[in-house]
């Protein structure tokens, strides 16, 4: 009898070992065709774009995103739904919400309601209530301007499934086309939660104290920062600041960005519960290149900030050549704030768990660099997807070139004349998919520091540029021909590098 017992156990066994062997190799050869990220997370098929209802909840990250689950082009949004431990390796799970008569789903977010304050939790537990714009498409044809209105959906099982509220839409559209994305916060100090909602050319505020009543608190921003187009998927969030809190409000807009089309600004000043107000006067970016969109955070993250983005650009988001699935999102970014003089900015840097995957780092101290160095001298065989981490202790023009044998270049680099990084893609491999792709990306220096760093993250198809302790961040992709496979690192005057650190990343899949 014990014997038949220990049988069946080692057979069951080696039947589940063998079956998580071939769903591995399955899902390795499905995350392996060209341009597929290994590092950033990209849904096994079809069409992608913001991410949507960020929870943190009993140690798992959740992301929603929007999600087209029948093309590889955008169209009626669903919420797709992935599962991370820490925010690097993601599971992707069933769709999480339908659309409905109301609408289908677009952006939004999602929040631990602790107190169950929506009585939507069973038997007073907490349950996680998103909450998201239904956009009516009949509405929209009809030429209607009230077909955006925001709604809820629950769940009890910690966001497996999720049921619609019987009461939806929460808040009706007041006649402003542009009426959408909701991010809601818990405001401790009055005991209500805030929506921060995207409203044309501004942000509105409502309050309410269940997650279903709302009243409208006040709107900012019809003259404040930039207006190149509409403002959507905003997020008010409080950062610390050594020891002084202060609020960040951070508004998309798309076109209107830095480098065209879509971009992400902030704005850093005050809020009250109901009131968000700023002193700055100048327009702040969080990241210039052209590829990090609708980026905001994760909620019930405590007092760290992570903000994860859509590693595209509405330019051309639906032209990029990729065939079974489209877009991805960038590295997830722990976000700071800095002082400049007396100017206060916004620092993004990967979050540490990307040391996860680090592989085989190698660092090398005191290089002189005589007009150009071949990094593979250093590191060996260069491969993407890696991370090359340089400092100096002067400032001067440098440039990585990041290469194949058939030509495809990209340019990275820093101008000193001009105070600028730059990501150049005007020869980067597949370019013609769109007119605005082939461009010289550029993005000021802030730092007054005489020093500087840099971490580059490259994937097969990406490359995110943290500069100056993440206060110049660019986020590019790119179409090589062949995967690139020759990085050097060129200069016009003598380059003393103090560190220059090479790494492997292991595939996330
Ligand atoms: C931003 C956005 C949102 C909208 C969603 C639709 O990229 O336009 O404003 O909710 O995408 O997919």
């Amino acid at each position: 009898m014990k014997n038949k017992k220990l049988f069946l156990l080692v057979c069951m066994l080696f039947i589940s070992t063998i079956f998580n062997k071939l769903s591995a190799q399955t899902s390795n050869k499905l995350m392996a065709e060209q341009y597929r990220p290994q590092i950033h997370f990209s849904p096994k098929a079809h069409w992608i774009n913001d991410p949507n209802g960020m929870v943190y909840n009993k140690g798992i990250y959740h992301l929603f995103f929007q999600y087209h689950p029948y093309s590889t082009l955008w169209g009626p949004m669903h919420w797709g739904h992935a599962t991370s431990k820490d925010m690097i390796h993601w599971k992707e799970g069933p769709i999480a919400i339908y659309p409905d008569s109301i609408g289908t789903i677009f952006s939004g977010s999602a929040v631990v309601d602790e107190h169950n304050t929506s009585g939507l939790g069973l038997n007073g537990k907490a349950p996680l209530v998103a909450i998201f714009t239904q956009h009516n498409m009949e509405g929209e044809k009809a030429g209607t301007n009230t077909f955006q209105n925001q709604s809820l959906a629950y769940s009890n099982d910690d966001g497996k499934t999720w049921i619609k509220y019987a009461g939806n839409p929460v808040i009706k559209n007041p006649g402003i086309k542009d009426f959408r994305d909701p991010k809601v916060m818990w405001y401790a100090p009055a005991k209500k939660w805030i929506m921060t909602l995207a409203t044309a050319d501004k942000v509105t505020f409502y309050s309410a104290p269940d997650l279903k009543n709302w009243t409208k608190e006040s709107e900012f921003g019809k003259a404040a920062g930039a207006h190149g187009g509409v403002w959507e998927c905003p997020d008010l969030i409080l950062l610390d600041d050594k020891g002084k809190s202060r609020w960040v409000l951070i508004v998309n807009i798309n076109p209107g960005g830095p480098n065209m089309g879509s971009g992400t600004q902030y704005f850093v000043g005050e809020f009250n519960g109901k009131i968000f107000t700023t002193i700055q006067t100048d327009t702040k970016w969080l990241d210039y290149g052209p590829d990090n969109y609708a980026g905001v955070t994760w909620s019930n993250t405590g007092k760290r900030k992570i903000l994860l983005g859509w590693m595209s650009n509405w330019m051309y988001a639906n032209q990029v050549p990729t065939e079974v699935w489209r877009n991805a999102m960038t590295i997830p970014r722990e976000l700071k704030l800095k002082n400049v003089g007396t100017t206060s900015f916004v620092t993004s840097t990967p979050v540490t768990e990307l040391s996860k995957i680090v592989k085989n780092q190698l660092t090398v101290n005191n290089i002189q660099v005589n007009k150009s160095l071949d990094i593979a001298d250093k590191a060996g065989k260069i491969s993407l997807p890696c991370r090359i981490n340089i400092a100096m202790d002067t400032i001067k023009d440098f440039s990585f070139v990041v290469c194949n044998n058939l030509g495809d270049t990209l340019l990275i680099g820093f101008n000193k004349e001009k105070n600028e990084y730059y990501i150049d893609r005007k020869k980067s491999g597949k370019i013609d998919f769109s007119k605005g792709f082939a461009a010289v990306n550029v993005a000021p220096r802030f730092s007054k520091n005489k020093k500087i760093n840099l971490s580059l993250i490259f994937d097969v198809s990406s490359v995110e540029l943290f500069a100056d302790d993440g206060l110049t961040v660019m986020t590019s992709i790119y179409f090589p021909s062949k995967p690139y496979n020759q990085i050097h690192l060129n200069c016009t005057d003598k380059l003393n590098l103090s560190t220059l650190q090479y790494s492997h990343l292991n595939n996330i899949w």
